[in-house]
């Protein structure tokens, strides 16, 4: 597998206190000097210029937590992702949050991937089934529905991440199976290899989220399409976030 094991870290709507650039300092310290992986932190969108400028010349990069398809307009609260493509490199699109709090659906989340992509940013498209689902024994097809119809209208996949995120696993300590996260992420190669090619499908970065730890991360990575992870509430803890990026940059840098 030739692509780059990448490790990003979602904030979510954190650190409350707002100290931003003390977090990313932080983090900057454990992982600056580990190598192999592409390393990314999203915070905030409020805070995505300060970070950036914190992270200047380091090898950290930064994300955007969401973004809006279009590119201007009366559109009050939303940020496009032309605008965000000066102040980051990655945007996460499609989060499992975001599709269940604020009704994004499949289509809607094609079309930021789509912008995203248009305005030079690489999107982390976020995928996973609901319990629900997984329990009626239709997670991989359910899955690869979601896939298909989030990339409608993505006809290069040079820049695109893939976030595995099973809901059912996000914020609960109940992590996904290993054998159950890299059967997900096969078959995600798979989709992907219908849509673009097999040798396009390989460079895409498939990652695993939900309650990741550096407790749990290694027989994530030792899966073969597994390249990193989506971490949320471990992100926000520096010595943590630092072990998680240290044990694949071991495993698959
Ligand atoms: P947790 O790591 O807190 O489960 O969150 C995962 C996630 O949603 C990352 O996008």
């Amino acid at each position: 597998m030739s692509v780059k094991p990448l490790v990003a870290g979602n904030w979510k709507m954190n650190p409350e206190a707002g100290n931003f650039v003390e977090l990313a300092s932080q983090i900057l310290e454990e992982i600056s000097k580990i190598e192999g992986v592409t390393k990314v932190v999203c915070p905030p969108s409020v805070a995505l210029r300060e970070v950036s400028n914190a992270l200047e010349g380091s090898h950290v990069l930064v994300g955007a937590q969401d973004g809006h398809p279009e590119a201007s307009g009366a559109i009050t609260g939303e940020v496009a992702m032309g605008m965000l493509s000066s102040v980051c490199t990655y945007v996460i699109v499609g989060h499992s949050e975001r599709r269940a709090m604020f009704g994004e659906t499949d289509e809607y989340v094609a079309r930021k991937a789509v912008s995203a992509i248009a305005s030079g940013l690489s999107p982390i498209l976020c995928i996973g089934e609901s319990l629900d689902v997984r329990d009626a024994g239709d997670a991989l097809s359910y899955v690869h529905d979601q896939l298909v119809a989030s990339l409608d209208g993505v006809d290069n996949p040079e820049t695109l991440v893939i976030g595995y995120e099973p809901v059912w696993a996000i914020g609960t300590g109940v992590s996904a199976r290993p054998d159950v996260a890299g059967e997900m992420a096969e078959s995600i190669r798979s989709t992907l290899t219908g849509l673009y090619g097999g040798e396009a499908a390989l460079n895409v970065p498939i990652l695993y989220g939900g309650s990741v730890s550096p407790e749990n991360i290694g027989p994530y990575i030792d899966r073969p399409h597994i390249n990193g992870a989506l971490v949320g509430g471990a992100s926000l803890k520096p010595s943590d976030f630092g072990r998680i990026v240290s044990l694949v940059a071991s495993i698959r840098g």
